[in-house]
């Protein structure tokens, strides 16, 4: 096939090569027919198929050919469920292929830097290694069914504001450990056909047109092997985005992008074998998936509404339950209040918008699993108008129907406009007449169960009144479904945090920094996103990474590691034993964070470095078993341009959530990698004080010097002597060792 296309290539014009390294038209590639290189259809994703038949946009306003809505990455990303999102991903890809579209753009991977981001409800969470994993497995289950996964924003697309020019100026540590291990591990794991390239800029340099992050971290490094697409409109120097690796300008550009490559050719600046070298890789994609093509297939509606629903009930968190508020009896009186329990939010706005085949009713899917119980509604407050008065009517008429239930529950949530393609929030607040009427419905009802709809966190003042919260996020069509079945306890809750919700927007990583000024915004949290800069800073958060609540109960014991000291070429297994001590079935998932002691690197408290979802029936006990790498225990080291993990000790933490750790046990990693240090005479006695042959020196200098008055204040003498330069030891020792002897003993450091 790669001798083929190379013959078609060069059987192409010029002109016919570059009109195919741009949209065709909105959602479509070129086609040739008369060399048999088919048009080819791309689509929206990620959480379901966007197909659109007629005025295409790519903002979410036109309405697209229905298809199955499972809940946005936010909520799925709380499953920690590899294989289900690997299913859901499948889905999706069988729904593409029996609509002729041979594209899904989609997963973002994304890192969540700030809660405020309109879009992090498409996105996984603020841990790279999470997202990455979840991402992988979001594009396995694509290509599984021969369709193409995008994986987006290819990178450090975190805001909305200004998001087309937005510069994000990041530190090389940063970059790697955080925005970029996200697309690493879901490309080297997920080996996705394309990826589409950013909007903004890095560091002074837009994402379309980034030789060092298009060919050579994305190819060279990580080995993509496909395509990269832009995204839609992001290109405006087409031949430069080409030289920098961006193979396929989306949508279309009106003959601008194909004249600007013609004529960088003709001019020289661009050489015509990088275009069909591009053209190649285009290609290449195009034919594995035309071969992969099934005609005439359909797929099982019911199947994958049943499937939404599976993804639904394991993306919800339940973040509340005192006094076992919950699971609800299916008796009594139970009192539904919210707009969103009549017409529920199950997705955001913008590109990934779906017109959902079929969807679920919060209320009555509440109505239909307890048809004894006396369940009323009321509306609460308006979504629609925000005027006091009609409001304050609906809030005294909610207290009322709540005041005569037994338990109450209520809807409350972020209306569209707030998780939205295009936009930030301002704030983490939910709109201030639901707060208000939750804080008026607690006054009178001690039972009272929070149900929220959300893309991304929202402040809770009110979370000590109210007895129970369940997190649903944007759980797709079939959301009321799961959501009816954990109220009742048919299901138990199993979702954790995938992200910190803080107590408030001011303590969040990114809050001095968002959304930068003008067109630039420094990422001057650095490493310290999410859960490892509430660690790093002690702050308490509302609710941590990783948490979530359970029906039932685990308990955790028995932590073993294979070894206790091992070289960081070895690879170390880790299992621990969790047992359900509760009386129901329910599913954990099990953490592993390691942190390194004593680092002399900048380094957070912990990081996720493994996960587990396990199914216990109660009394049930299962090993958990984990493998950790080289990677595990290292950071990324700008001088040696690799990732490095310094010789010493490393705590390998396992729990229930970021702030539960139960086991630990401590290993050490030796590095075989010797660090080639270049010593001067502006290193310090410290920076050599390890290396045998200036320590006995050194030492003997030191020694022979007046013993300063630091050692009555009981001040360690070496620490303080140790800032001391290499230059100063020819004075110290008054002379007697000589700027000769210095210059030798430097010159054999170096040598070695
Ligand atoms: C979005 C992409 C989307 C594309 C096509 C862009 O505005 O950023 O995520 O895939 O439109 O709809």
């Amino acid at each position: 096939m790669e001798k083929n296309i190379k013959k078609l290539i060069s059987k192409m014009t010029l002109d016919e090569k570059a009109s195919l390294s741009g949209g065709g038209s909105f959602w479509r590639t070129k086609g040739f027919p008369k060399y048999g290189i088919p048009e080819m259809m791309l689509t929206d994703g990620p959480h379901g198929l966007r197909k659109q038949d007629e005025t295409p946009d790519h903002l979410g306003m036109n309405e697209s050919i229905p298809s199955t809505c499972f809940p946005t990455a936010a909520g799925l990303a709380c499953s920690w469920n590899r294989g289900l999102i690997k299913e859901v991903g499948t889905a999706i890809g069988e729904e593409a292929q029996t609509e002729g579209v041979q594209f899904v753009l989609g997963p973002g991977a994304n890192i969540k830097r700030s809660p405020l981001c309109g879009r992090n409800f498409e996105y996984y969470s603020e841990d790279p290694y999470l997202s990455s994993q979840l991402a992988a497995n979001h594009i396995q289950g694509i290509q599984s069914q021969g369709i193409s996964a995008s994986l987006k924003h290819f990178a450090v697309n975190n805001q909305e504001t200004n998001r087309f020019n937005i510069d994000a100026v990041v530190d090389e540590r940063t970059l790697r450990e955080i925005y970029l291990a996200s697309f690493e591990g879901a490309v080297i794991e997920g080996r996705p056909w394309t990826v589409m390239a950013a909007y903004n800029k890095i560091n002074g340099v837009f994402c379309s047109q980034n030789k060092r992050l298009l060919t050579d971290i994305l190819r060279k490094e990580w080995g993509f092997k496909g395509f990269v697409v832009s995204d839609w409109f992001a290109v405006s120097e087409r031949d430069k985005a080409l030289e920098a690796g961006l193979d396929l300008e989306m949508p279309i550009s009106a003959g601008v992008g194909k004249s600007k490559i013609i004529d960088a050719i003709k001019k020289g600046s661009l050489s015509e074998t990088t275009l069909d070298a591009s053209i190649e890789r285009i290609l290449r994609v195009i034919f594995k998936i035309s071969d992969l093509k099934r005609n005439g297939i359909s797929y099982n509606k019911k199947n994958h509404h049943s499937l939404a629903k599976k993804a639904a009930l394991e993306s919800m968190v339940l973040l509340k339950n005192e006094d076992k508020v919950l699971p609800l009896s299916k008796k009594g009186k139970i009192a539904i209040i919210g707009p969103f329990a009549k017409k529920p939010r199950y997705q955001g706005a913008g590109s990934s918008r779906i017109n959902p085949n079929q969807l679920d009713i919060p209320f009555d899917q509440i109505k239909k699993l307890a048809p004894d119980a006396e369940i009323t509604y009321s509306q609460g407050y308006s979504l629609e108008n925000s005027d006091q008065e009609v409001n304050d009517g609906l809030i005294s008429e909610a207290v009322e129907v709540s005041q005569k239930s037994d338990v109450t529950v209520i809807f409350a949530g972020l209306p569209e406009m707030y998780d939205m393609e295009g936009r930030d929030r301002k704030d983490l607040k939910l709109p201030s007449l639901q707060n208000t009427l939750i804080d008026q419905v607690c006054k009178v009802q001690k039972k009272t169960v929070v149900v929220l709809t959300n893309g991304s966190a929202v402040e809770m003042p009110w979370i000590n009144d109210v007895k129970g919260v369940f997190e649903s996020y944007l759980g797709g069509e079939a959301m009321a479904d799961a959501l009816a079945d954990l109220l009742f306890g048919e299901n138990n809750p199993s979702g954790k945090l995938a992200e910190t919700f803080p107590k408030q927007l001011n303590q969040t990583p990114s809050f001095i920094n968002f959304p930068g000024e003008k067109d630039k915004v420094e990422y001057r949290e650095g490493l310290f996103v999410g859960y490892r800069h509430y660690d790093k800073i002690g702050i308490e958060p509302l609710f941590p990474f990783g948490y979530g609540l359970s029906y039932t109960d685990f308990k955790y014991s028995n932590i073993q590691v294979d070894k206790r000291k091992l070289l960081d070429t070895q690879e170390l297994q880790v299992s621990i034993k969790v047992k359900n001590i509760g009386k129901r079935t329910g599913k954990e998932i099990v953490q592993l964070y390691v942190k390194e002691n004593n680092s002399s690197v900048i380094r957070p408290l912990k990081e996720l470095k493994a996960f587990k979802k396990v199914e216990l029936e109660p009394d049930e006990e299962k090993s958990v078993r984990f493998t950790l790498g080289k990677r595990a225990f290292a950071y990324y080291d700008v001088s040696l341009h690799d990732w490095h993990v310094k010789s010493g000790k490393f705590e390998i933490l396992v729990g229930k959530s970021s702030r539960d750790i139960l086991l630990n046990e401590t290993i050490s990693v030796e590095s075989t990698v010797k660090l080639k240090k270049k010593y001067t005479l502006d290193s310090t006695i410290a920076d050599v004080m390890h290396e045998p042959a200036a320590q006995a020196i050194v030492s003997m200098i030191i020694s022979s010097t007046e013993r300063s008055n630091t050692d009555s204040l009981g001040i360690d003498r070496e620490s303080v002597l140790g800032g001391i330069k290499l230059s100063s030891l020819v004075a110290i020792s008054q002379g007697k060792y000589t700027q000769m002897k210095l210059n030798n003993l430097i010159k054999s450091l170096n040598k070695n």
